[in-house]
């Protein structure tokens, strides 16, 4: 591993799931500017690889990430003006938007704390389950900045305006549990069963048409900001771009299996691809 890799990510595939983790354990995974560029060249590295389905997103030691680094991604960059920050922020912006809009789902597989910046990627994942052990917060307020770099709009987003209202002014910490209630993540396990879930939930998604997950994902990201009428256009297009896209013509091979073979019921599970 060069001097740029070290304590940034790191990155194996195996059976279709790519599992990146954040692993700069010893700063509790703190995004430095080194660690946001290192990232986007994984998810560069990985995204359109033909033996991955599915990404999942961990963290190596006790956190997840405990959000922007304050020394390397606040301090020194602000020390080069505002071109070092415009340039920092650039590199954590754009590899959220690129997991964001990711071409193959992912899952946010929160192990530990996870803080402020790093509500950006725990958005940008499509699923998320953590542990009983995890911790959340926006530790913003508590060192004087509001919740930046998107986190005010993930947080407004995902969660009502009371919930969304209380982490911004109080950086209380939330653990697993309260952060599943409020559906800031879809599940809360326990810590030893975090991993096999988190297996057994990318491999449900490996079963289905990836074309279609891809439509799908975005279609969900997207229909929020539109009116009913936009909306149902655009859904009506999208379909229409994905037949297009899908060269195996899933729907169709979908519905044969269904009507014609009765293989399968699409009603407890997909299709054989
Ligand atoms: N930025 C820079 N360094 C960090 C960060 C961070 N966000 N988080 C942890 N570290 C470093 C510590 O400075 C320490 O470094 P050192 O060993 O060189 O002294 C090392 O990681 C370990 O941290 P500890 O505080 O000793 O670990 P502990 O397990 O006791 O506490 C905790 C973990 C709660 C995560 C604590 O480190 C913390 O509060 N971190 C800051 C969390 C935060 O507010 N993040 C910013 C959110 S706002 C934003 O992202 C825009």
């Amino acid at each position: 591993m060069s001097e740029e890799q070290a304590d940034t990510v790191i990155y194996t595939v195996e059976d279709g799931i790519a599992w990146v983790w954040f692993s700069r354990p010893a700063k509790r995974n703190a995004m430095s500017p080194k660690l946001n560029r290192r990232m986007m060249e994984v998810l560069d590295e990985i995204e359109y690889r033909e033996d991955v389905g599915v990404l999942v997103l961990g963290g190596q030691g006790t956190a997840w990430s405990a959000g922007m680094d304050l020394k390397e991604y606040f301090r020194e960059t602000e020390a080069n003006g505002l071109r070092g920050v415009r340039k920092s922020q650039s590199e954590s912006y754009g590899w959220f938007r690129r997991l964001r809009w990711f071409q193959k789902p992912t899952i946010a597989m929160v192990n530990g704390w996870c803080f402020g910046g790093g509500f950006g990627p725990l958005f940008a994942c499509d699923l998320a389950i953590c542990s009983q052990e995890a911790k959340f917060g926006l530790s913003e307020i508590n060192w004087g900045i509001l919740p930046g770099g998107g986190v005010t709009k993930v947080v407004v987003d995902l969660l009502s305006m009371r919930d969304a209202m209380w982490l911004t002014l109080t950086g209380d910490l939330i653990d697993g549990a309260q952060a599943s209630a409020m559906r800031l993540v879809n599940e809360c396990v326990p810590a030893d069963q975090l991993e096999s879930r988190t297996a057994e939930v990318a491999r449900m998604l490996l079963q289905k048409n990836p074309v279609t997950l891809k439509f799908a994902k975005d279609a969900v990201r997207r229909v929020g900001l539109m009116t009913y009428d936009e909306a149902e256009d655009y859904l009506v297009r999208l379909q229409e771009a994905m037949n297009f896209h899908d060269k195996t013509e899933g729907r169709k091979e979908g519905i044969r299996q269904f009507i014609d073979e009765k293989s399968y019921k699409p009603g407890l599970g997909a299709y054989d691809k």
